[in-house]
């Protein structure tokens, strides 16, 4: 009865960890949940009002299918002063969120069999949006010590004649590192040498940066804008998750593909969103940027906290809202109930059954050795979560 595609699919593998944590929150316990991939803060206000008022005026048909005239202008010009990429609107396609233009752009661009080089720890949509566009994910580990950058060596090493396209993730998820422009550089200099790869940049975080400027790829390697498909939307920095809203630039070949798909697939995102994401680009940026700033206290509490436990590795994330802690020197080891935590999924299991902490296991995005905590949660809830994971890893022999 289900096809093939559909049953080649995985679930995602955070619902191991969340659906238990609900079980329990259901039976009472108490539960401090740091598996969010959404910002804990309210859409600014600004922005609502605008989506009332387009409620109000009558904005409620359709749009044209890439998005309005309207939005993709203040999308081409925010690219433009911000980014300094010169886009047409044409180039632009509004979607259903960010999720989406990776999606049509994978559906756009992929062949069955091609491969689609994806640095791990990698966001968990990627690996199963290359399986639905019966491409074949390649998945290539990256290194704590290098803060979870792929190198150019990693790269040159991954490719093959059936590579199609490579995804890259700044800031990421789930490890909140960023590529520098000298990081992005050495890949350019490796990407030139196989004219026929494409590279989607998801940038959605890109206002989650907290010391350096966020660098575009096209920016470090401005001759290869055409082959590079970026992806960016209002979830993030704009704490936009519900409204659904994002986009992608493009080469227009690419832009025409994609909107072919999306046109028979979804057609264009709702007509209040956009209304919502042109307040949103159209005004100044100063509470994204008190987001932003109450993300960077947390992170520096979370990196703090995590530093001062005995077998706890982690990074300083450069954005985003996720620190992911190299765990490795608690696998293996036993809890008191006398249960050996094999790997990272156990680790987790554990600390929510016994301190009602929930985390998700780095098994989930490809890396093994970690863990993905968000603190896209209060500080109180922090305070408590670190409290619990302390606690947990200390009880382990
Ligand atoms: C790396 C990454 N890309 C894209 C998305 C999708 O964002 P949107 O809500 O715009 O679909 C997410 C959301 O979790 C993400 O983490």
């Amino acid at each position: 009865m289900i096809s093939q595609r559909a049953q080649n699919v995985q679930p995602s593998a955070t619902l191991k960890v969340t659906g238990r944590a609900k079980e329990l929150k259901r039976e009472g316990k108490s539960i401090v949940s740091l598996s969010a991939g959404e910002p804990d803060f309210k859409t600014p206000g600004y922005i609502c009002k605008a989506a009332i008022e387009a409620i109000n005026n009558g904005q409620h048909g359709y749009t044209m299918n890439p998005g309005t005239p309207e939005l993709r202008e203040a999308i081409s010009a925010k690219l433009q002063r911000e980014n300094s990429l010169n886009y047409d609107p044409s180039q632009i396609i509004c979607s259903n969120g960010a999720k989406q233009s990776v999606g049509f752009a994978l559906l756009a661009t992929v062949d069955p069999g091609d491969e689609v080089i994806i640095p791990a720890p990698y966001w968990v949509s990627y690996p199963e949006m290359t399986r639905l566009a019966e491409g074949t994910p390649i998945t290539v580990r990256t290194s704590f010590e290098n803060n979870f950058r792929l190198t150019a060596d990693q790269l040159e090493e991954a490719i093959t004649p059936k590579t199609k396209v490579l995804i890259l993730c700044s800031p990421s998820n789930p490890t909140g590192s960023c590529y520098s422009e000298s990081d992005l550089k050495a890949l350019a200099e490796v990407l030139r040498k196989y004219p026929d790869i494409l590279v989607i940049s998801d940038e959605i975080y890109e206002y989650i940066v907290f010391e350096e400027e966020h660098v575009s790829l096209i920016n470090s390697a401005p001759d290869l804008k055409d082959r590079v498909i970026l992806i960016n939307g209002f979830s993030k920095g704009f704490a936009m998750t519900g409204w659904r809203l994002g986009y992608l630039a493009a080469h227009p070949d690419i832009v025409k593909a994609v909107s072919k798909i999306q046109s028979q697939e979804t057609s264009a995102p709702s007509s209040i969103s956009q209304a919502a994401g042109l307040a949103a680009y159209t005004n100044d940026l100063s509470e994204v940027h008190a987001m932003r700033d109450e993300f960077k206290k947390r992170r520096d509490y979370m990196v703090e906290s995590l530093n001062a436990i005995d077998g706890v590795d982690c990074f300083t994330p450069g954005g985003a809202f996720y620190v992911f802690p190299d765990i490795s020197a608690h696998l293996g080891k036993t809890t008191p109930d006398g249960n050996k935590l094999e790997t990272s999924t156990d680790l987790c299991l554990y600390l929510l059954d016994e301190f009602g902490l929930a985390v998700v296991p780095g098994d989930a995005f490809g890396e093994p050795n970690g863990l993905r905590m968000s603190y896209a949660a209060g500080m109180k809830d922090l305070e408590e979560a670190m409290d619990r994971f302390r606690k947990g890893i200390g009880c382990l022999l």
